[in-house]
């Protein structure tokens, strides 16, 4: 492989004038295509990341249009680097050189690197690298996974972590007073929710919500019929439940198909419903490509016919507008705290009264005999601080969500080769989902994740799974369930973000596809 000063008449300083300079500064600098970075950085592993870091996607090709388009990235995503780095890394220019990028020339960055104005190349300096050693900036795009705790919640839980440590099933004073601030934590969550202390049960989160309204309403009513929907894109922690009566305790399980978005059709479970139909669970928005559902018409529909209606909306919380629970009209409601910035490990299942599902943990009389175990009150007292702060209105500002959502489609849909899976509309704003045709979807996240960029391949519970989406093949696109990429963003995105991922991501698809 040829190198930069062999191809590159600026570099070997036959274009004059500016000969002199680089070839002083290419004393210094070590000069470098990807290709040759690569191979350094596989000498060097330690410094892999900042290497990469600091040369992708800048071996473009020498000619008119294309090369401009480059260099406009190369800008923007010199200016993402730098502010990635800021505060982190000292970068400065040497004198004389400065970036010069589709005409822009803005001295005012000071960076080790520079775009030749003929192409785009990066003059990298290896060592100068390796001093300054620059910390990857990392871009979070899977809020869908999990949000980072908010320092107010976790304030919030800071005395119950210490002083206050009491079993609140105890009747001395320590353990009473655990109990009364339990008791507070279940009246507050009544009231932001709109229903009754005694229809909230405290869990450890989505999972054991889905489970015990799951198994809980089914083995309450199974005498009444053994015959329960569900629709074929929900979360594993609601589609296994079914899976499992199925298989174990002679319950009839019934699909609801979707359409090419994800949608679930008030027909279809008409139609799906029978005499001895007990429950049916339909997820309030979809962790893997957004859809939200019309769980309001559906519950409304099974309410109508006496049937169970349970929905998990792990996902909806913090993300679109909340009034009230009534507004799922579900009989069982799951919800969870790590995803609106509250701490992983705790969440609720709010159970309309008088439903009472038969417990799942058997053990001591908590939560109104439906959840043995004792009360994890830091983690209820976190739940609830988080209810109150981030759900109403979302902390998954929409303004910002839209905005930022509309630009990264707009790019993703240019890139050949990837298609947007996530529907229009009725879709968290702020989830974007996609298929790479001819790549593998674990080796985009590999590719992103080099370059700083947390993604995910649908449900952060299956990551890393060899199985296909089975969200991906429920929507009819079977033969790319194995390339789904998931954006989920957040209260941390930016712009800034949004563009340095738009620049990059062209070549780790570009790569992906080769299987680099
Ligand atoms: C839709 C949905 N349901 C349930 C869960 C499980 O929640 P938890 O992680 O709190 O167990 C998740 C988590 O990703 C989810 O997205």
């Amino acid at each position: 492989m040829p190198g930069l000063a062999d191809r590159d008449p600026d570099a070997r300083g036959e274009r004059g004038g500016q000969a002199e300079p680089r070839a002083k500064h290419a004393e210094n600098q070590r000069i470098a295509t990807l290709d040759q970075l690569d191979a350094a950085s596989h000498a060097h592993a330690e410094h892999l990341e900042a290497l990469r870091f600091r040369v992708f996607g800048f071996d473009a090709p020498h000619d008119g249009a294309n090369a401009r388009r480059q260099r406009v990235q190369a800008n923007q995503l010199f200016r993402g680097m730098v502010n990635g780095c800021h505060g982190l890394c000292k970068i400065s220019f040497p004198a004389g050189m400065s970036i010069s990028t589709g005409g822009q020339v803005d001295t005012k960055i000071p960076g080790w690197g520079f775009s030749l104005g003929s192409g785009c190349f990066f003059l990298v300096s290896k060592t100068r690298i390796l001093e300054n050693a620059p910390v990857r900036r990392t871009i979070y795009f899977d809020y869908n996974a999990t949000t980072p705790l908010d320092p107010a919640v976790r304030d919030a839980m800071l005395p119950y972590l210490g002083a206050v440590w009491g079993n609140p099933s105890s009747i001395h004073h320590v353990g009473r007073k655990a109990r009364a601030l339990l008791d507070d934590a279940r009246d507050r969550s009544a009231k932001f929710l709109g229903c009754k202390p005694s229809e909230i049960i405290f869990t450890s989160g989505g999972t054991e919500s889905n489970n015990l309204a799951i198994f809980g309403a089914a083995r309450l009513l199974k005498t009444k019929g053994k015959h329960i929907i569900t629709s074929a894109i929900e979360h594993h922690a609601v589609m296994f439940c079914f899976d499992f009566l199925e298989k174990n305790e002679g319950f009839e399980v019934s699909r609801l198909p979707v359409d090419s978005e994800g949608r679930v059709s008030q027909d279809d479970l008409k139609r799906a419903i029978r005499s001895d139909t007990i429950l049916v669970s339909v997820m309030a928005a979809n962790n893997e490509i957004g859809t939200i559902q019309p769980v309001a018409d559906l519950g409304a529909f099974c309410r109508e016919r006496g049937i169970i209606f349970h929905t998990d909306a792990v996902q909806w919380f913090g993300k679109e507008p909340f009034e009230n629970i009534g507004r799922f009209n579900a009989d069982l409601v799951s919800v969870c705290a790590h995803k609106f910035h509250g701490q992983k490990g705790t969440g609720l299942l709010f159970s309309k009264s008088p439903l009472l599902p038969v417990p799942v943990l058997f053990g001591g009389g908590h939560e109104n005999e439906r959840r043995a175990g004792t009360e994890n009150l830091a983690g209820i007292i976190g739940f609830v601080e988080a209810l109150e702060r981030f759900v109403k209105p979302p902390v998954f500002e929409k303004k910002k969500m839209n905005e930022l959502r509309a630009k990264l489609t707009a790019s993703i849909e240019k890139i050949e080769g990837c298609e947007i899976v996530s529907p229009r509309e009725n879709c968290l704003t702020n989830t974007i989902s996609f298929v790479v045709y001819g790549a593998d979807g674990n080796a985009m996240l590999a590719g992103l994740d080099v370059e700083g960029v947390c993604a995910s391949s649908g449900s952060a519970c299956s990551a890393g799974s060899l199985e296909p989406s089975h969200v991906i093949v429920a929507i009819g696109r079977g033969k790319s369930a194995m390339s789904l990429v998931r954006f989920s963003l957040g209260r941390e995105s930016s712009s800034e973000e949004t563009d340095f991922v738009i620049c990059l991501l062209p070549e780790v698809v570009r790569r992906a596809k080769l299987g680099k």
